[in-house]
């Protein structure tokens, strides 16, 4: 055990590599399962193209779809064209496409048919000798869990699962990760039944966000931050995923899961474990995961989950000048009982956090797009002004902008230039627009090449997924219990019991 531990252990001391410069792929395929899905052509396609685009994968590299669909390589290849079009981040270059498309493969089949995966192995072999994708592969499932287990089951079958020395096969698998623990712990029983944990890469796209990482760097490049990140200062945390769309054309996917499945449990959960880590021995992907699991592992709910819980359902609206329905009206979901607002209170057992609560919300249908985490500092001890000369004052927050408009805001009282002495709140803003002149990859770019380089710093580990769970357990069990959810009108900032659940403690919800 303790030689396996040693011989995967990366010395930082001696990795000489430049990590400062792109990293470029090397020879490989990338299969995609539920090719024909709208995860595939809105994000997947087009972070590929970009990818090559950027000159960051290798002249043998092959895409592969694998689908029901009655296509063929040039059908396949028209898809992926169409996708790549609309949906691309850089510009389209007829030399980077055509190079790109000699690697395109369909292969035709449903996942329980044996013939269709036999088929799917001729065709990677074919493409490891004439395109010199050398034996390696990743499996993309794009698909729902519950075809997880038939489609690693042929994997194993067919021998693609199957790693040798000089070779690597991997596993990439989309969110959700089960609906409970008991179906996360069962999911992960079975993908590591085929893949060993080290070639599974489990997709949280929010960890490939730009904004996303540079929290490492603003907590731990900094000796700025650092002594105000604690319970010392901080009143509170709170973490927002707020969207303007509505769930039209996604109940097969969303209605039954709800927000606090869909991205309590992964992307705030994340957002929460980045904030809250303590600094890593290094940047190594074991280092990390093991700062964030403690994280998670000492994360509690805040009881009673009935005054420290809310979700609601959208119902019609005013979507800016246009109006919208409700989600009952949405096809898909007559009488859905599904939550489409979340928020929890949590606090992390340490001694950094102790005290602190932590605020995660989320919502479709919600005043406007925007994803903040913001740290809300306490009121100064003692303020040495009459009580008129602070009236505008609140309270100092620094807030990572994850989305749209990104950057960092930190926000404090300043005097009012005049004779008399009026403080007011302002802020001082760094923006990625105006500070950097390259623009962030889409984080599907990102996640994907770290799957080609087998980096996995960017993926969560079952601990982990686990471990979100197991705090979301128990407030899914109080809302099956406490029947159907709240409602709030679109365009608005969620139900009142969200606004209720801050104002007991004396708090009150950002407007972002
Ligand atoms: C996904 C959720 O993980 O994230 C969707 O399943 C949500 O419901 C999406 O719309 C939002 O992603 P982003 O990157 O646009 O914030």
């Amino acid at each position: 055990m303790a030689s396996a531990v040693e011989s995967d252990w990366v010395n930082p001391l001696r990795d000489s590599r430049d990590k400062r410069l792109p990293r470029i792929a090397g020879p490989c395929s990338l299969v995609i399962f539920g090719v024909t899905g709208d995860l595939a052509r809105r994000k997947l396609m087009p972070a590929v193209y970009d990818l090559a685009n950027r000159g960051l994968l290798p002249p043998s590299f092959a895409l592969v779809g694998f689908a029901r669909r009655d296509w063929d390589n040039e059908d396949f290849g028209q898809v992926v064209h169409d996708a790549v079009r609309q949906h691309a981040r850089t510009p389209f270059r007829e030399e980077v496409w055509e190079r790109l498309a000699e690697g395109f493969r369909f292969v035709q089949g449903s996942f329980d048919d044996d013939a269709a995966f036999d088929h799917l192995v001729a065709t990677l072999t074919e493409l490891d000798e004439q395109r010199g994708t050398d034996g390696n592969h990743a499996f993309y499932l794009s698909i729902p869990p519950k075809a997880f287990p038939t489609v690693c089951g042929q994997l194993r079958r067919s021998g693609l699962s199957h790693q040798a020395d000089n070779r690597w096969r991997r596993v990439v698998i989309e969110k959700p990760f089960g609906h409970d623990l008991d179906s996360a712990r069962e999911l992960n029983t079975i993908v590591n039944s085929v893949f060993p944990e080290d070639s599974v890469f489990r997709i949280d796209h929010y960890l490939g966000k730009e904004t996303v990482q540079n929290i490492l760097a603003l907590r731990f490049a900094n000796q700025l931050f650092d002594t105000l990140w604690s319970s010392h200062y901080i009143d509170h945390v709170q973490i927002t995923m707020a969207e303007d769309i509505g769930l039209g054309g996604r109940a097969g996917y969303y209605d039954g899961i709800g927000a606090a499945r869909d991205v309590i449990q992964n992307h705030l959960l994340q957002l929460l474990a980045l904030v809250a880590m303590e600094e890593p021995v290094s940047f190594e992907p074991r280092e990390l995961q093991a700062e964030k699991i403690k994280v998670l592992s000492a994360t509690r709910n805040i009881l009673p989950l009935s005054e420290n819980t809310a979700r609601g359902q959208y119902g019609p609206g005013w979507q800016g000048s246009q109006q919208v329905p409700g989600l009952v009206d949405e096809e898909g979901f007559a009488d859905s009982t599904t939550e489409t607002y979340a928020a929890i209170a949590v606090e992390v057992n340490s001694r950094r956090w102790a005290g602190v609560p932590f605020y995660l919300r989320t919502g479709k249908r919600l005043g406007r797009r925007v994803t903040e985490i913001a740290l809300v500092y306490k009121k100064a001890p003692h303020l040495p002004f009459d009580a008129t000369m602070t009236e505008e004052l609140g309270e100092n927050a620094l807030v990572i902008r994850v989305q749209p408009d990104e950057g960092i805001t930190l926000r404090f009282g300043s005097k009012v230039p005049g004779s008399g002495m009026q403080v007011r709140d302002v802020n001082m803003d760094f923006s990625y627009g105006q500070s950097f002149t390259e623009s962030s990859p889409e984080a599907y770019e990102r996640l994907i090449l770290d799957v080609l380089l087998g980096e996995p710093s960017l993926f969560p580990v079952s601990a982990e997924v686990e471990l979100s769970w197991k705090i979301l357990d128990p407030v899914l069990e109080e809302w099956a219990a406490s029947g159907k959810p709240d409602t709030y009108e679109s365009g608005k900032w969620g139900p009142q019991s969200a606004d209720e659940m801050m104002a007991r403690t004396g708090r009150a919800w950002r407007r972002p």
